[in-house]
């Protein structure tokens, strides 16, 4: 029997402390007004000091365990997505295998940032449909607010980020239900790696780290926002043409249009593009900000819970973000 795979599970966690934009103008030179026209944002979740990514991953792979209704031994695969793993290596993977208490199953890191997830996606239905694993626990978590620069420099972006984790099952369905990820297709364009980037820690360095790092604030994330503007808002709605027409769909069969939260501008513009109802675009930058690879599946498991997914709806997701890598996938839920 030919196999496609499906979502079984979902679940997120945030930590539970809340930084508004009033709190950030007090912290730096900024405006609740300037972040909320510019990014949409209101308030995102920090973390407190001692908290990594794999924590964040670990608590939002519990509640996807539990939607799922499998025991936690049945999972044999682990992908994990993070721009901002606990340690320089290993990946975050290996760490909440560890504190799941899993068996001794492979764990793979992902490394494709806002696109992460969608990545992470695609090569766990590879292993599903290959008949290789059979419930993939896939990860996606992100702890950026200890590393971000509130000067004037670094402003634009450090409004902009939030921490936060989520996770989702991945199992096999049967071609004949039709319910599952319908396709997946994955883009890069490495030319513009320095427009949305950490230069720092790099081995090319001798020695990696040093405090003439620090002065140079290579060691803080870099963005060209303008540069990354124009381009998510030309290649995610690329990705979802490329969806549409593999799977013979038009933008009028899609229910749901799940766009990595970067900056709700960004959002409501693929949305034109794509000429989508702005009513079938889920959006929860407002309360989250960009948590990067975490921001779809955050999004997808609050739209499960919530009920506005609802059984067969067509979802589409996409994503774009440094690299550059951009992606979409197209699921029967
Ligand atoms: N608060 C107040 N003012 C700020 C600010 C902040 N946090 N950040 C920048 N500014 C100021 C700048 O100093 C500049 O002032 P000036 O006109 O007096 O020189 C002005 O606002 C415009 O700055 P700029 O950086 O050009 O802003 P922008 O219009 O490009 O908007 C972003 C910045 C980040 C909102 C926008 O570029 C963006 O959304 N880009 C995509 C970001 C993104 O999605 N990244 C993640 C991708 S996965």
């Amino acid at each position: 029997m030919s196999l496609i795979s499906r979502i079984s599970g979902t679940g997120h966690f945030v930590p539970p402390h809340t930084v508004t934009n009033f709190d950030l103008e007090k912290e730096m030179d900024t405006t609740d007004e300037w972040i909320r026209k510019r990014t949409g944002i209101k308030e995102r979740h920090y973390v407190k000091p001692g908290t990594g990514s794999s924590d964040l991953g670990y608590q939002a792979s519990l509640k996807a365990i539990q939607d799922a209704g499998i025991n936690k031994n049945e999972i044999d695969f682990i992908i994990a997505a993070t721009l901002s793993p606990d340690h320089y290596f290993p990946g975050i993977g290996v760490l909440v295998q560890s504190k799941l208490g899993l068996e001794h199953i492979g764990a793979l890191d992902i490394r494709n940032q806002c696109s992460g997830f969608i990545y992470a996606l695609s090569a766990a239905d590879q292993f599903i449909k290959s008949g290789m694993y059979k419930k993939i626990l896939i990860v996606a978590a992100e702890v950026q607010s200890t590393n971000l620069d509130y000067s004037i420099e670094g402003r634009h972006l450090a409004v902009l980020f939030g921490d936060g984790g989520a996770a989702v099952i991945l199992e096999p369905a049967s071609k004949q239900e039709n319910r599952g990820i319908l396709s997946t297709h994955l883009f890069s364009d490495g030319r513009h790696v320095q427009k949305l980037w950490m230069d720092s820690p790099s081995p090319k360095d001798k020695p990696t780290f040093s405090y003439q790092i620090i002065d140079d604030k290579r060691c803080y994330p870099k963005m060209e926002g303008k540069h990354v503007f124009v381009n998510a808002v030309e290649k995610m709605p690329q990705a979802v043409w490329a969806a549409l027409e593999c799977n013979n769909m038009t933008i009028d069969d899609v229910d749901h249009l799940i766009p990595h939260q970067a900056n709700d501008r960004i959002s409501l513009m693929v949305a034109k593009k794509l000429g989508i109802p702005v009513p079938k675009v889920i959006r929860n930058i407002d309360r989250f900000g960009n948590t990067t690879a975490a921001s779809i599946p955050i999004a997808l498991d609050e739209s499960v819970r919530n009920g506005r997914i609802q059984k067969n709806d067509i979802v589409v997701l996409t994503a774009f973000g440094s690299g550059y890598t951009w992606a979409s996938a197209l699921m029967r839920w």
